[in-house]
């Protein structure tokens, strides 16, 4: 049987991506094979895509990290999951494809009735935004925080699960995206046009207890300077190796894993050395789920919870059919995109995915 999958042929902009139709995996011992129903489309893509993201594989590669799919075939030594179950995973690349073989291990049951596209937003986004709130900043009801990049992909489940958990909330984003962040109960700040310090502390007097920074680089520094004593920054990206220099896009691509990350280094130690108690710490999904896999399970299961009671509602920006991934990094890299991009396998409701199977093999026969 053969599939369609994507793959990044060199480190570079979207022109690296190619659709490529090859054998369909076969699962190996203890693996199984799922058939993608939604694949997340993230920034983390893009920077793998570039070169630029720590978990950039060699080349060729199919980019995705999050997933949202059917088991389709069990390989020798898989027990206690069945054919047609939905699941999540978070495999880090790979994601862009019709099937996917992965380690039982790896995969997360999908309670039915939810939406693909939606329940895929949890695997990547909200795990990070729900991590970083109670695991990495502990946050308590009452306590003020900048989100930065709030209506992005992280930065709209920042919000929701913020608002959930009682906090008071400022964000920056563009001015086109303002009022997505002001109905999410966030207080925004045009980081284009004003100067995020003194707005809180404009705002708040003393600052906020804590930043969350997916840029990275000197702006780490400035997010330091909008706590108050005692707060810290929880810095989960580095957007800026997107820019000016870094951008590898045009320009014969090489994989430049670790750009950035000593700067991040030295802002944690900074954090540590200077007086006002005011620390940076880093956050990452995927050491801490390396580290901790129990975690990553049990808070995906919380959150998958959280959205079969209405209590999340991730924001679908755009749905794309996986042969326009281009388009869809497109889009998310031309900016102003308010939630999360998905790559959907036909039609997206987990409950009628195995009857719109059913309906395409019986068309195929
Ligand atoms: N550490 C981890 O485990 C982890 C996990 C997931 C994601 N991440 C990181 O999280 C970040 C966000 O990913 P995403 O997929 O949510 O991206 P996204 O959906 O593209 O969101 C990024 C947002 O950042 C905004 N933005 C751009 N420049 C900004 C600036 N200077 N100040 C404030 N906001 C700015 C954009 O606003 P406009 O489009 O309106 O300009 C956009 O809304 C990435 O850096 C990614 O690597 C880290």
């Amino acid at each position: 049987m053969r599939h369609t999958r994507i793959i990044v042929t060199h480190y570079g902009g979207p022109d690296a991506l190619r659709v490529v139709e090859d054998e369909c995996p076969e699962p190996k011992d203890g693996e199984v094979r799922v058939r993608v129903l939604a694949a997340g489309v993230c920034l983390p893509d893009i920077m793998a895509r570039e070169g630029v993201h720590p978990e950039t594989p060699p080349l060729p590669f199919t980019p995705g990290w999050d997933l949202v799919g059917e088991v389709d075939r069990l390989g020798n030594g898989v027990f206690g999951i069945e054919p047609g179950q939905v699941v999540a995973a978070l495999p880090i690349h790979g994601a862009y494809a019709d099937f996917v073989c992965l380690p039982q291990r790896e995969l997360v049951p999908v309670p039915s009735g939810l939406d693909a596209a939606e329940a895929v937003s949890l695997v990547l986004n909200y795990i990070t935004a729900y991590q970083m709130l109670h695991r990495s900043a502990k946050v308590k009801s009452g306590q003020r925080v900048l989100i930065h990049g709030a209506a992005g992909g992280v930065g709209t489940a920042l919000l929701q699960l913020g608002r959930l958990a009682g906090l008071e909330m400022y964000g920056t984003c563009s001015s086109r995206s303002a009022p997505a962040v002001s109905d999410l109960g966030g207080i925004p700040i045009d980081y284009a046009h004003q100067d995020f310090v003194k707005e809180v502390h404009r705002l708040t007097s003393e600052g906020v207890d804590v930043v969350f920074d997916p840029i990275g680089g000197t702006h780490l520094w400035d997010s330091r300077k909008a706590l108050r004593p005692g707060g810290r920054v929880v810095g989960y990206g580095l957007r800026s190796s997107l820019r000016g220099e870094g951008l590898a896009s045009g320009r014969p691509g090489r994989r430049q894993r670790f750009r950035g990350t000593a700067i991040f280094g030295l802002f944690i130690a900074g954090g540590w050395l200077l007086p006002g108690r005011k620390r940076v710490v880093p956050y990452s999904i995927q050491t801490l789920k390396r580290l901790k896999p129990e975690f990553f399970r049990q808070d995906l299961i919380a959150l998958f919870d959280l959205l079969q009671q209405k209590k999340i509602n991730p924001l679908i920006a755009q749905r794309f059919p996986l042969a326009e991934a281009r388009h869809a990094q497109e889009l998310l890299e031309k900016g102003g995109v308010i939630g999360k991009i998905v790559l959907v396998r036909n039609r997206s409701s987990l409950g009628s995915a195995a009857a719109a199977l059913a309906a395409s093999e019986i068309a195929a026969s």
